[in-house]
This record gives C-alpha cells, sequence and structure tokens, in this order.
C-alpha cells in the first residue's frame, strides 16, 4: 500500500448561520482504504462530503487531493482533480436511459456529442454490467425498483474514474443481498486502489467493510480507530448506537375482539405486466398496531398506495363504514388515513414550523399547541430549527420531520412506510419509544410497513408477512420470532448495534 494520503483533510469547518455543522475535522485516506464515517443525523456526515467535493465552501480548513490544495475550488475542478460522489438521493434525468446515464458520466461536458462513439458504449455496457444493471441498461430511470437507481447512482460514479469516492449512505433503503452486491462493489474500489469515504447507518454492513472509522457528533470529531474501537467507545455507544430493541410479550387481550377498522378483502394490483400486488386479506382493528414486513419490492408500499386511493387495485377495502373504492386520495386522507411516505414529499421550500402547522390546520389551536409540544419533545432537533428550510435539512433529520408532520395531523390510521429509513439507532430507539407511549395514551391505529425487523417486532400486535406481492405469513410478534426464525431475520437488514463484526 502505497502511504502518502490520496485525500487529506485538516481542520475542516463549516457554519450555517449560527449554526457550526463541521468544526474542525481532519484525516487522511490512503489509496486502496476505506475510512468509515459514522454519528447521528445532523452530525456533519454529508457536509463533510459536501466539502470535498466543492459543493458547500469552508469557512477554514484544508483540503488536499494527491498534495494539491483543493477547498474552495468549483466541484468540476474538483471532479477533474479526481473526487466522484455517490450522494445518498438520485435524481436521474427522465428522458434518458440507464445506459445513457453511464455514457454521459463518462464523457467531459463538452464532448457529448461522441456520446455515440461505440468504444463509449462499450464502456458503458462493461459499467451497467459491473453494477448488476444489465437487464435494466435500456429501461428509464422512473421505471426502475430502488435498489437499481442506486446501482446507477454508482455507475455514474465508476463512469467518472475518481480515485477518491464519497460514498453517503448507499445501504440505505437495501435488502441484506442488495447491501451484499454494494459491498461488494466498495471491496473492488479499494482493489483498484482508490480511496473511499463510506457515511452509512447500516453499522453492520460499514464496519465489515473499512479499514477505519471516525465518529462524528454535533459536528466534532469524537472517536476514531478500528470499526470495533469505535463502537465500544462510551459516547459513540450513547449518542449514536443506543440501546437494543426488545421483543416482548403484549396484553393477550391487545388485538382480539377489537372493532375492525381496517379490511382488505382480496386486492390485487396490476402495474404493466407485473402483478405488484395479488390476493391481499388483511385487517386491522381499532387502536392496533400491525407491522407488515417485507423485503423491498414485495408490495408494501403498493399495498400502502391502494389503501391510500394512489393506485387502482381490485378486490375491495374497507374503513370502518366505509367503502373505500372510488374515493380520491384526498377523501381517504380527510377519513382520517394518513400516509407518511417513503419519498417523505415534505415541502422543500418551507420551514420545519410551516410544514408542521401544515399538517395541523385543521386542529383547535390548543390541541394543536398541545400535539406540536409533544413531537417537540419527541424530536427536539425539530425544535431547534423551527425556522430552517426543509430542504437544508440532513436526510435524517427530514426524515423525523415526515414522520412528525404525519402525527401531527392526528390521524385515525398512520401508515408509516419504511420509517427506519436513514435514521441513526439511537433515533430509532426514541421512535420506538414514542410509537409504544403513543399507542398508550392516543386511540391511533398504525399500518407499519418494514424491512428493519428489529424496529418492526417490538411494538407490533401482530405481524403481515409480504412475499412477492402475496400474503405469506400472519401471527404475533414472538410466533414470528420462533416460527419465521433467524433465517429470515437475517435475510433482512437491520442494525444490531451489538453483533458489530469488524473486518477479518
Ligand atoms: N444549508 C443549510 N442551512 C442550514 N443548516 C444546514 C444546511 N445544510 C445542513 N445544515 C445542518 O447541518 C447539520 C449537518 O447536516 P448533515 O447533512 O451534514 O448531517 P448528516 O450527519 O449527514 O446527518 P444524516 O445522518 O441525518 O444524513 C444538520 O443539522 C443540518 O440541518
Ligand atoms: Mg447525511
Amino acid at each position: 500500500m502505497n502511504d502518502s494520503p490520496l485525500l487529506a483533510v485538516r481542520g475542516l469547518t463549516k457554519r450555517f448561520g449560527g449554526l457550526v455543522a463541521v468544526k474542525d475535522i481532519g484525516f487522511d485516506i490512503r489509496p486502496g482504504e476505506i475510512l468509515g464515517l459514522i454519528g447521528p443525523n445532523g452530525s456533519g456526515k454529508s457536509t463533510v462530503m459536501k466539502l470535498i467535493m466543492g459543493i458547500e465552501r469552508p469557512n477554514a480548513g484544508s483540503v488536499k487531493v494527491d498534495g494539491v490544495e483543493t477547498a474552495g475550488w468549483a466541484p468540476h475542478r474538483i471532479a477533474r482533480a479526481g473526487v466522484g460522489i455517490v450522494f445518498q438521493h438520485s435524481r436521474p434525468l427522465h428522458r434518458q436511459t440507464v445506459l445513457e446515464h453511464i455514457k454521459l458520466a463518462l464523457l467531459p461536458d463538452s464532448l457529448t456529442k461522441l456520446a455515440a462513439d461505440p468504444h463509449v458504449n462499450q464502456r458503458a455496457r462493461v459499467i451497467a454490467e459491473r453494477v448488476g444493471l444489465s437487464a435494466v441498461m435500456h429501461r428509464h430511470p422512473a421505471t426502475l425498483p430502488f435498489a437499481d437507481l442506486r446501482r446507477m447512482e454508482m455507475a455514474k460514479a465508476i463512469a467518472r474514474d475518481p480515485r477518491i469516492v464519497l460514498i453517503d449512505e448507499p445501504f440505505a433503503g437495501l435488502t441484506a443481498a442488495e447491501s451484499a452486491a454494494f459491498s461488494e462493489l466498495i471491496r473492488g474500489f479499494r482493489e483498484e486502489g482508490r480511496a473511499v469515504l463510506l457515511v452509512d447507518h447500516n453499522v453492520k454492513s460499514l464496519a465489515a467493510l473499512v479499514d477505519r472509522v471516525l465518529a462524528m457528533y454535533l459536528g466534532e470529531h469524537v472517536a476514531e480507530g478500528t470499526a470495533d474501537e469505535v463502537m465500544r467507545n462510551e459516547t459513540v455507544r450513547r449518542v449514536y448506537l443506543g440501546g437494543k430493541l426488545e421483543v416482548r410479550e403484549r396484553a393477550p387481550a391487545n388485538g382480539i375482539s377489537r372493532p375492525v377498522l381496517l379490511e382488505l378483502e382480496e386486492v390485487g394490483v396490476q402495474y404493466d405486466k407485473a402483478r405488484a400486488l395479488d390476493g391481499v386479506n388483511l385487517h386491522v382493528g381499532e387502536g392496533e398496531f400491525v407491522s407488515i414486513v417485507g423485503l423491498n419490492g414485495a408490495g408494501k408500499t403498493t399495498l400502502f398506495n391502494a389503501i391510500s386511493g394512489l393506485v387502482p387495485y381490485q378486490g375491495g377495502i374497507r374503513f370502518g363504514e366505509q367503502n373505500l373504492r372510488g374515493l380520491s386520495g384526498a377523501a381517504i386522507a380527510r377519513a382520517g388515513i394518513v400516509q407518511c411516505p417513503e419519498t417523505r414529499e415534505l415541502f422543500s421550500d418551507m420551514t420545519v414550523r410551516e410544514n408542521l402547522d401544515l399538517g395541523g390546520y385543521h386542529l383547535a389551536d390548543s390541541v394543536r399547541a398541545d400535539q406540536l409540544a409533544w413531537l417537540f419533545d419527541l424530536f427536539p432537533i425539530l425544535k431547534s430549527r423551527q425556522s430552517q428550510a426543509a430542504r437544508t435539512l440532513s436526510g435524517g433529520e427530514q426524515q423525523m420531520l415526515a414522520i412528525a408532520r404525519a402525527l401531527m395531523m392526528q390521524p385515525k390510521l398512520l401508515i408509516l412506510d419504511e420509517p427506519t429509513l436513514g435514521l441513526a439507532p439511537v433515533i430509532l430507539e426514541h421512535l420506538s419509544k414514542a410509537l409504544e407511549s403513543m399507542q398508550k395514551s392516543t386511540p391511533i391505529t398504525v399500518l407499519l410497513g418494514e424491512q428493519n425487523v428489529t424496529f418492526a417486532l417490538p411494538h407490533a400486535d401482530r405481524v403481515y408477512v409480504l412475499e412477492h406481492a402475496r400474503i405469506i405469513w400472519e401471527g404475533t410478534p414472538l410466533r414470528f420470532e420462533r416460527e419465521m426464525g433467524r433465517g429470515f431475520l437475517e435475510a433482512l437488514p437491520s442494525c444490531p448495534p451489538h453483533s458489530v463484526q469488524a473486518r477479518a
């Protein structure tokens, strides 16, 4: 291994108004080395990447790419110096196919005309194959499943052949198998001698991959060392990893003899040629907490969209006395069903407070004030950031806002679609406790869709397993642990902070 660092960062500092998002951060990454960057939501990880890439200008500090100072340069110059970034959120062009996206990434801006060049075509195909996109390279991004969109972002980064690769939350929302495939790709970067900076809340996958870890908290360096050392660090455990979520036996009365609030009968959804939902029967009792567990593409979001009136379906859906068939999405929301979508859908130019107020506009003033106080207690960060534009929140902060806004609506039925996406382990613990206290203190009914069983089981009265568009299992969380067993649990991603394995 060559010993001089490919990337050397010193004293990196960034302020947003009164907030110091990154404070005096420094590290080196050598060729063929992977540095993991962890920390709670809003601790400054993505900002560090943006500062290195030139997307944000540092207030102080130095960034050296192979010995050359690049701090303050424009992003395209930094890209030309050999730095590439894989963003968490892809913003694909709609008219280009996957292959065209890769070809565009292969060419410097002025050479776009050469896209027809057979060599470019050939290289783009090789890259598509390498990231596992060969079957979909002629499709448009809008038609791709989530994991493939992430693959496309990775392919674009590979196409630019960066010596330094910054990868922001590659595993978020991916299944264990998909994460393993991504890990393989990132390991490939190491073998090619690239320097990698990796951010992710899936500490298990991250620890298995990295050479070293740096932990941040409130913009500052709190620990550094091997994955094992850092995960054992007292501060890291307290502010980031948190405790373990346990499944416990619920009162036997739960789930039985409740009036049915939501009932689906033989619900099916067809997209073009694909059967996205097939003969689904399920019910949710008043005040019940039901988890739908399933991998990406199993049909969870489709199921929720059918209930919310966002996709056409066959079969019947009843909500209390009401038949939902034919009702618009707006009418269904007015009836008391609120879906907190995977995609968040915040009003990005509005402030945190405006987003919350919009959620609670229909409530009486005193009720709204109480609800707001409760939510601020639940997510203190939202309280201190009331006047910040939603768009500038960190990934996890946006997720918290989306959940808070849904709760602000005080729905009869709250549908949470993958709420754990992008949240730090410790926040999962908060959210989990909040759901528990909410169940005790309010008549809310919850339908939760998750791949993360560690989160989906502890509060559920009942669990359904959705696989390939069908419900294949139904039972209590404890029966789930016994019958679906470790095998199923291990097929799913989770962040069990107590079973972190360092790289061999
Ligand atoms: N343009 C901005 N204006 C004001 N505050 C900002 C801006 N950009 C980022 N911040 C704040 O800076 C802090 C650090 O954000 P950053 O996105 O780096 O966090 P992160 O560690 O990546 O978190 P996550 O794990 O949730 O993605 C956050 O509290 C965020 O709200
Ligand atoms: Mg981030």
